[in-house]
């Protein structure tokens, strides 16, 4: 939710911010603007719409200036205007700030500042109060007895930060300039990530290192409650309440190229080609065939204390909580231990009864997801051992859980998830052959496990292959008003997350149900121009799958199947189009099947002339509630 990003060096600001918010695209898109300082002048450029507009506005008169801020919107308060467009101002017109997060007592706050009589606001955002305290207390700060050494002015303003922030209920991450206190950047955050770039001569303040990783794999993650004061070559890391903070400098572990498309035209769709690879990287060292299980040294869990764990809750939101919902199948089946799900955002404001030896998995690709954030947080609060299976390494979840998995798929930048996906199943099988083998699971059914999760890199390559295929699909089913999901078992959360992609990137109503939900009110929507997908591998319920798929084809409904095996065949008087994947044990398949449907997805949405890579009205990482 809203990408920022700050600069100062001694290059041009303009261009490296405009190239950093490029890269946040993905966290929001309906509006952007730059703040540079010029001298005696703050020059801003801002305007409703994608960042490709204020790359526009930018060419026509670009700011001159070596430091400076910026902002990729995502609105929250406020409409996607010109004047809702970040940077907002102080009344003095001297500070410029942006946000990401949600200033929950704005209105309070606003009131507050339109009772002081002398401010007058602009725009309907939350953050703009934020730009108006700061510079109201840094001018009260003032001496009265004219100028002060520019070190005075820097410690002014980020004193005004903190009393500022101390007043303030929600979340955070912002970064500020100010006409009078040169090469300085000023930058905050509370439940919105906010990493500093350590450069030569230069530093960068951005939501996420993809913004700043071609300047410096160098990184500072900020944490809550801290306040950076950044200058060329130097920085301060204190707190909102003013002690001296720590740090670490980290090595981003991606490069720039990693976050390049490629010859793919479209992020999704080279995350979808990079799957065998990162379902291989998240079982990489992490089986064992001497012992038959899976060694996951980052859950921090002697043999004992996993033997101990009694039932298990895995909570996320969206595509993750439809990877939890294959954790739940596998973790029951494979350790016969009961686990639950949990939609993170409900999770966290009820009180769901859990046993002392529940152990929570929080599940977020992006790690900072708000709901799940604040589930994992409620857990934790609780006294419960709340594990984090993330991609993004430094992120706020991974930091704050008692342990984890990391997926190590590599960046993903579309916005709809889709290796995190894959990597998330894949990294839930290896949790539940690791628990299973704690209890009744053999050697040998560990041995079965450990080769099925090997093999899938190669049957992942062989299931892409059928992109071709599932583009005539698609095109067939271009006028369709909408489509519906059908699966059992392990393939009931594949028809939620094939009907999710769909609805997010080609805007057509889709649900999905499992198969046999159909006769209890679902059929009522079947007609010759719905298509009903059907995952139907050839498993242990087949048949019964086919009974539901011959229930929608006497109602003259369209059927596209996603089989295997010999399920192709047994389909053909029914399905009018059948996708065949790899044969694969049951437990694994949902990894197989939910790449016809990412490809399906992708496919009629680029039919349908849709922005795949940036949905409307979507953000990749959803950091408010
Ligand atoms: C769907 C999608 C979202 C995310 C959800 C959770 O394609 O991307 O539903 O899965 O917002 O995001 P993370 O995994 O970052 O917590």
């Amino acid at each position: 939710m809203c990408g920022i990003v700050g600069y100062v060096g001694r290059s041009e600001a303009a261009p490296i911010l405009l190239d950093g918010l490029r890269r946040l695209e993905y966290r929001g898109y309906d509006s952007a603007g730059v703040a540079i300082v010029n001298g005696d002048r703050v020059e801003t450029r801002k305007c409703a719409g994608r960042i490709a507009e204020l790359g526009k506005l930018v060419a026509e008169r670009t700011p001159a200036g070596t430091f400076g801020i910026s902002h990729t919107r995502w609105a929250t308060h406020g409409k996607a205007t010109d004047q809702n467009a970040h940077p907002h101002f102080d009344a003095s017109g001297n500070l410029a700030l942006v946000h990401n997060g949600v200033i929950e007592n704005y209105q309070a706050l606003k009131e507050e500042l339109i009772r002081g009589g002398d401010t007058k606001f602009v725009s309907e955002t939350d953050t703009e109060v934020l730009a108006h305290m700061i510079g109201k207390l840094y001018d009260a700060s003032a001496p009265t007895n004219g100028s002060t050494p520019p070190q005075h002015e820097k410690n002014r303003l980020v004193a005004a930060v903190r009393v500022a922030l101390q007043q303030v209920i929600g979340t955070y991450g912002i970064a500020l300039v100010h006409r009078d206190i040169p090469d300085f950047i000023a930058g905050a955050r509370r439940g919105s990530p906010l990493v500093l770039g350590v450069g030569k001569d230069e530093n960068f303040l951005a939501s996420d290192v993809s913004a700043i990783v071609a300047y410096t794999r160098d990184a500072v993650y900020l944490n809550d409650f801290d306040v950076v004061a950044v200058e060329r070559d130097k920085f301060e890391i204190s707190s909102v309440a003013g002690e001296r903070g720590s740090y670490e400098v980290s090595k981003v572990e991606f490069t720039d190229e990693d976050i390049k498309k490629g010859d793919y035209p479209h992020y999704m769709l080279k995350e979808i080609f990079e799957q065998h690879g990162s379902v291989r990287d998240a079982m990489r060292g992490r089986l064992s065939l001497e012992e038959c299980t899976a060694k996951l040294g980052g859950l921090e869990m002697t043999p004992a204390q996993l033997r101990d764990v009694g039932r298990i809750v895995l909570t996320g939101c969206g595509t993750a909580l439809h990877a939890a919902m294959v954790g739940e199948y596998l973790i029951e089946q494979l350790a016969g231990l009961p686990t639950e799900i949990e939609f993170a955002s409900e999770f966290r404001h009820r009180n769901t009864p859990m046993t002392r030896d529940t152990l929570v998995f929080a599940i977020s690709q992006s790690g900072e997801t708000a709901d799940t954030l604040g589930a994992l947080r409620e857990s934790r609060r609780k006294g419960y051992r709340t594990l984090g299976i993330c991609n993004n390494v430094a992120s706020t979840i991974a930091r704050e859980s008692d342990g984890g998995v990391y997926m190590h798929a590599g960046p993903e930048i579309g916005v709809a998830a889709t290796k995190s996906f894959t990597s998330q199943v894949t990294i839930l099988a290896l949790i539940a052959l690791l628990l299973g083998r704690m209890r009744h699971l053999s050697t040998s059914e560990g041995t079965v496990i450990i080769e099925a999760l090997e093999a899938l890199p190669e049957k992942i390559e062989q299931t892409l292959k059928l992109s071709d295929h599932i583009r005539a699909i698609a095109k067939k089913y271009i006028a369709a008003p909408g489509m519906l999901f059908f699966g059992r078992q392990f393939n009931f959360p594949i028809a939620l997350e094939g009907a999710l992609k769909l609805k997010e990137i080609t805007y057509l109503f889709a649900e999905g149900h499992p198969s046999a939900e159909l006769k209890h009110g679902i059929i009522a929507l079947i007609r010759p121009e719905i298509p009903s997908l059907f995952i139907a591998p050839d498993d242990a319920v087949f048949s019964k799958n086919l009974n539901n798929v011959e229930q929608v084809k006497a109602r003259k409904g369209p059927i596209i199947a996603i089989t295997s095996g010999s399920g192709a065949e047994r389909l053909a008087s029914v399905a009018d189009d059948t996708v065949t994947v790899p044969s694969a044990p049951d437990f694994v398949m949902p990894v197989l099947t939910a790449i016809p449907l990412q490809l399906l997805a992708y496919h009629l949405a680029v039919e349908l002339g849709r922005d795949v890579d940036k949905p409307r009205n979507l953000a990749k990482s959803v950091t408010v509630e």
